[in-house]
């Protein structure tokens, strides 16, 4: 079976991608304006890119819009990026909800203006039945960060250093109950996790694109999706097809 918008097997689809949304400020810069104007740019093209992955049937996506390094930006930038998460809020929510998106947040919220924690709860609670897709953002979201809560709140509970596994420290993780991501696109050429989803992306297959994240479309989403249904994981092992013909 294929999916309609996309000429790959519905088996080869990914059922998570995550994204790191980079080259907004890089995007602004090379048409001589401001970097909000970019991280405005990249926010209209995130409303697209969360269109086609309903369209393309992929189940959970996860962006990075803030990370725990961001803070060091000038302070006006940062504000700005606040503003843009709670004017996308007020803006988009009903919207997403009547698509079927659920949103979740992965990261710490105790950071932001209690204002702007209230509008990401109250989303939360207004999509948490909705399951078409599964819309996690990452803001002032740390890799890190997230070990470290994930270790905090293991110990406070008391659990035997036995008892700790591969299985326990997912369940203790921002993202306890969401699959590993299948695919990772990285915008704008760099080749680095940037502190993203460190412990989930044990076996993530990366696509990276020198394309700014303003101006990556629908077309090379789905490239990046048919680069990914051509890869052979492997996890460590040999490609079933050389095991096989190593038993035959
Ligand atoms: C990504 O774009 C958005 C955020 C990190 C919030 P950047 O702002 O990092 O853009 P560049 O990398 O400076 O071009
Ligand atoms: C990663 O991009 C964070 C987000 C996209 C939110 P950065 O622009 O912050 O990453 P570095 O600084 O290039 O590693
Ligand atoms: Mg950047």
């Amino acid at each position: 079976m294929t999916n309609s918008s996309l000429n790959i097997p519905t088996d080869k689809l990914p059922r998570h991608v995550a994204m790191i949304m980079d080259g907004n400020g890089r995007w602004a810069l090379s048409r001589g304006l401001p970097r909000l104007a970019g991280h405005k740019a990249g926010t209209e093209n995130l409303r697209r890119v969360i269109r086609a992955t309903v369209e393309f049937g992929v189940k959970y996506l996860t962006i990075y819009a803030f990370s725990t390094e961001n803070w060091g930006r000038p302070p006006e930038e940062v504000k700005g990026l606040m503003y843009i998460l709670e004017d996308v809020i007020d803006r988009e929510l009903a919207e997403l909800n009547k698509e079927g998106v659920q949103l979740r947040h992965i990261g710490r919220l105790e950071r932001l203006a209690p204002t702007l924690q209230e509008k990401v709860l109250d989303a939360i609670d207004l999509t948490k039945n909705n399951d078409r897709l599964i819309l996690n953002v990452a803001f002032n979201y740390g890799g890190r960060d997230e070990i470290v809560n994930a270790i905090q709140n293991i110990m406070k509970d008391g659990i035997p250093p036995e008892d700790v596994t591969d299985e326990l420290v997912s369940r203790y993780l921002y993202t306890a109950g969401v699959p590993d991501p299948d695919l990772i696109i990285r915008t704008s050429g760099e080749l680095r996790i940037s502190n993203f989803l460190i412990w989930q992306a044990a076996y993530s297959e990366w696509y990276v694109t020198p394309t700014y994240w303003p101006d990556f479309d629908k077309e090379e989403y789905r490239r990046a999706l048919e680069t990914f249904a051509a890869r052979d994981r492997r996890y460590g092992k040999v490609s079933s097809k050389e095991y096989e013909a190593s038993n035959a």
